[in-house]
């Protein structure tokens, strides 16, 4: 992992884990909220403390995030031996350092409230404000420089491109809570590799299972103005991407953010498709039908009896996917087709009358 990803992952991690030894020489482990402040891993703790113990002494943080347990089976059927990890760690070596100057302080609160209390609902915190002036002089804040970091992570990159291939393959079928973000992680952490066929995209463009806060703004930005989101705030949009059950995208060579597709789903019955786009420079290359068959697989999409979505006009674009429409709306003089893809012959939708228009298409 590059250094400025081991940094993100120390900044992000909601605890990190201390280790040191105190002058008398016996072990120390402690569990910190720690924050990153300029060049450094910073903590708080009480003057009078334990952590007072570890001051100038030699220590170790570290945090770690687990990306996906590989079980044995998927490498051999018999042995096991192959069961392991995938993860991400990163480790800082430093002296713990006592942190004195006020501002430097107060920046280290006013980062763990950030972090931990990102809503705010608090009086921004200021060395010098009466509110905090006496419990910033008394806090004790420790931290150990960045300067010393390394980032690990353990993705499968010492693999062959045929094992990695299907390691993803077994992954997208397993569809675990975090499988979908493994394997982009794995094959970000391998990018020569070629695609599995599920993730298959038209020429430079690359296809992701699971988008999150990162493609959170470039996929707002993609959305607003379109005629289904008229009327949506932009943040009411992006919280709506990420409360997807299902999210997928594409990006270009650039990196740039040029197609989406969410879903909400049940895991069991229903599935609601929303906010399919592509951007205007990549229509008609095949990359929405890539997104779309990307999404009806997802593991949260595709065990669904019924999926069901709204279109204006882009029913052609759907109907080779097998949906069909199975009620006309008029909103605002404007028809709205929704659409329906019946995946079973008890799919449980004669229950429900609305369905019966749309069953045996
Ligand atoms: C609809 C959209 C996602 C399609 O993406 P795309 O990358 O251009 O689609 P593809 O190139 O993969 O096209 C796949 C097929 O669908 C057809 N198609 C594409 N857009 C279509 C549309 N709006 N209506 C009918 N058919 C359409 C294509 O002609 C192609 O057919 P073919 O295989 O016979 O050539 C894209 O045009 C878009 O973002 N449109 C604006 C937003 C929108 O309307 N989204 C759908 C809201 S419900």
């Amino acid at each position: 992992m590059d250094r400025a990803g081991a940094v993100a992952l120390l900044a992000r991690a909601p605890a990190v884990h201390l280790a040191s030894t105190t002058p008398e020489g016996e072990p120390v482990l402690r569990v910190l909220h720690g924050v990153v402040v300029g060049d450094h891993l910073l903590f708080h703790g009480a003057p009078v403390g334990e952590k007072m113990d570890v001051v100038g002494r030699r220590a170790v943080i570290s945090a770690e995030e687990i990306v996906a347990s590989i079980p044995s089976y998927f490498v051999d059927p018999e042995r096991a031996c192959p069961a392991t990890t995938f993860y991400r760690s990163a480790q800082v070596h430093g002296t713990i350092e006592r942190v004195d100057a006020p501002h430097l302080k107060a920046a280290m609160l006013a980062a763990l409230m950030e972090k931990y209390q990102p809503e705010g609902g608090y009086a921004p915190i200021d060395a010098e404000h009466p509110l905090y002036k006496k419990a910033v002089a008394g806090v004790l804040v420790l931290g150990v420089s960045l300067e010393r970091l390394d980032g690990k992570a353990k993705l499968g990159q010492n693999r062959t491109p045929a094992e990695i291939g299907r390691l993803l393959d077994l992954l997208w079928a397993r569809g675990a809570p975090g499988d979908a973000r493994a394997i982009d992680l794995v094959r970000a952490a391998s990018p020569s590799l070629a695609a599995p066929s599920f993730l298959e995209a038209p020429a430079d463009a690359t296809l992701l299972c699971a988008m999150g806060e990162a493609d959170a703004d470039e996929a707002t930005a993609l959305l607003v103005g379109t005629y289904w989101c008229e009327g949506t705030s932009s943040d009411r949009i992006r919280r709506s991407l990420l409360g997807s059950s299902a999210w997928v995208g594409a990006r270009d060579r650039s990196g740039a953010l040029v197609g989406t597709a969410r879903a909400i789903a049940d895991g069991a019955r229903r599935a609601w498709i929303y906010d399919v786009i592509v951007d205007d420079a990549w229509r008609g290359r095949g990359l929405g039908r890539a997104l779309m068959r990307l999404l009806l697989n997802h593991p949260a999409v595709r065990g669904a009896e019924t999926v069901l979505l709204r279109t204006r006009d882009a029913m052609g674009f759907y109907e080779p996917f097998g949906f069909r429409t199975r009620h006309v709306h008029r909103t605002d003089g404007r028809e709205i087709h929704e659409m329906i893809l019946a995946r079973t012959e008890a799919s449980g939708e004669a229950a429900c009358p609305l369905a019966s228009a749309g069953k045996g298409t």
